[in-house]
């Protein structure tokens, strides 16, 4: 899809021109401008009442006097002055649909005037943008029958503001980054293996000159200590790798790197300490934090984000056979510190505590690990916002001004000493879970015994990654945060 910008005359010809109502028949701007060209025809059907403005209402008029466009889309956009963040995302989905089902091919966006509390014009249309793809998004690939093909081929923001361009451009690379985040997700763990997720990340590494890749599999593991990680993965038959993504962008190539590390157990079946068989295949998603990595990897190279960037997949599969792990297993992990197992299914902070500790090497100026790690994190949190633990205030206050910005939510927990009781262990230095309580949290406070040695934060996505239910499907978060994390870097 091609996205311009330029403040276009609306008495130019084009497949459709979207235009803006709020209730109380209160006008847009253009609204107001085709009223004139039509001679007062808008505002004759909005005098009868025949215009909603109500939020997720679209009127399409046809053949307006005077007008050269053909069609005219009227999106209604609630109170003005009111439109919220959510509303006018259900706008744009609106649109987008109906776009969809006209088969339109270009049209003319006019919602840069409609007003959205505390946001500006760049915001309105980088949403738009990274809407409109989220929107136009199929994950078709094992259908016989596929879906469509969208005509849709270009929008145009009526604005001349300088920084609609800039928007555009981020939200495009965002929106690449979800997507791939997104498929890599939704593809099926019988194909979607470590070695899948290798496959994916060695693809991006030819994409850019800035981007490399370095593979740790099982023997590099044995050799580095990394027995927790290497626990996991004993009950699978495919074999564990580690993916390395670098991205040395920065003017200075020896500045310290941002590194993000990204669980994706490619499925988690619980191993001996077996899941329950509802809703199991959703497992496939204990990946997503890979994906996540991978998505945000994509976006900063297309962007040419003047950082050094390293993209850790921590690929691996959770499962029970004759050679699995055990409940009762003590592990010596990669830093030195024994854990006891107590459940296996508490495998995502066993194969994060050595990569954590592998990263050490790179001297990094941040750690974020994202992992879909604890059905905990969905009890406390819902399935609206990411659960964020660190151990810094500054970091973990700037991904959560990145959640506001891009709307993808986080919330912080606790982080404090006493949730380390939880975690004794009579034979060992740890154990590897924390007991009923306020799971999400003992889960961070496990991953915290790793991260002495840098500035660390984790953001748990069980609840955000991924959609149930009718719209059941990945849903790229939270690329969308770690980009504009990584953005606001550069500033
Ligand atoms: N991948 C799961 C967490 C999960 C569960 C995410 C459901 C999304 C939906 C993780 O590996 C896990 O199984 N965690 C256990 C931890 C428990 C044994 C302490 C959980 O949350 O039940
Ligand atoms: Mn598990
Ligand atoms: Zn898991």
């Amino acid at each position: 899809m091609k996205y311009q910008a330029n403040s276009t005359a609306l008495s130019q010809s084009t497949d459709c021109i979207i235009i803006g109502i709020y209730e109380n028949n209160e006008l847009t701007k253009s609204f107001n401008e085709i009223d004139q060209i039509t001679k007062g025809y808008l505002s004759q059907l909005a005098q009868s009442q025949d215009l909603s403005g109500k939020i997720g209402q679209a009127t399409l008029l046809h053949s307006l006097p005077n007008l050269a466009t053909k069609r005219v889309l009227v999106a209604g956009c609630g109170k003005k002055g009111e439109t919220t963040e959510r509303q006018f995302k259900q706008i744009i989905q609106r649109v987008t649909q109906t776009l969809k089902e006209l088969n339109i091919q270009q049209a003319i966006n006019n919602l840069t005037d409609v007003e959205i509390k505390d946001r500006d014009l760049f915001w309105n249309v980088r949403f738009t943008v990274e809407t409109i793809e989220h929107s136009l998004y199929q994950f078709d690939e094992f259908k016989s029958k596929k879906a469509d093909a969208i005509s849709l081929q270009e929008i145009v923001f009526n604005t001349d503001d300088s920084q609609a361009q800039q928007a555009i451009a981020e939200a495009q690379a965002i929106a690449n980054g979800v997507k791939a985040a997104r498929n890599i997700a939704n593809m099926p763990p019988n194909i979607c293996t470590p070695s899948y997720l290798v496959e994916q990340a060695k693809n991006l590494a030819e994409t850019s000159t800035a981007l490399s890749l370095d593979v740790i599999d099982e023997e590099d593991m044995t050799k580095l200590g990394m027995n927790a990680y290497l626990a996991v993965s004993r009950g699978s038959q495919n074999p564990a790798y580690m993916s390395i993504l670098h991205f040395n962008n920065a003017p200075d190539k020896n500045a310290k790197p941002i590194v993000l590390v990204g669980k994706g157990l490619t499925f988690d079946a619980g191993g001996i300490s077996l899941k329950p068989a509802a809703d199991m295949d959703e497992m496939k998603y204990d990946m997503c934090g890979a994906a996540s990595i991978l998505g945000t990897m994509k976006a900063i190279a297309e962007l040419n984000l003047p950082l050094n960037v390293i993209g850790v997949l921590a690929g691996c599969e959770n499962l029970p056979d004759g050679n699995a792990y055990r409940p009762g297993d003590i592990l010596t992990t990669m830093n030195g510190l024994t854990v006891e197992v107590l459940n296996t299914d508490a495998e995502g902070r066993l194969v994060l505590c050595d990569a954590l500790t592998y990263v050490e090497r790179f001297e990094p100026q941040y750690v974020i690990d994202v992992a879909t790690l604890t059905g905990a994190c969905v009890v406390a949190l819902g399935q609206h916002n990411s659960g964020l633990v660190s151990t810094d205030d500054v970091l973990a206050e700037q991904l959560l001004q990145a959640a506001q910005q891009t709307t993808d939510k986080a919330w912080r927990l606790p982080l404090s000493e006493e949730y380390q009781e939880q975690l004794k262990s009579p034979f060992a230095d740890l154990a590897n879970i924390g007991g009923r309580w306020g799971g999400a949290i003992t889960a961070g406070a496990f991953l915290s015994n790793f991260t002495k040695k840098y500035t660390w934060a984790h953001l748990d996505i069980a609840g955000t990654a991924w959609l149930q239910g009718a719209n059941k499907g990945a849903t790229g978060r939270p690329v969308s945060l770690l980009t504009q994390f990584l953005i606001n870097q550069t500033k």
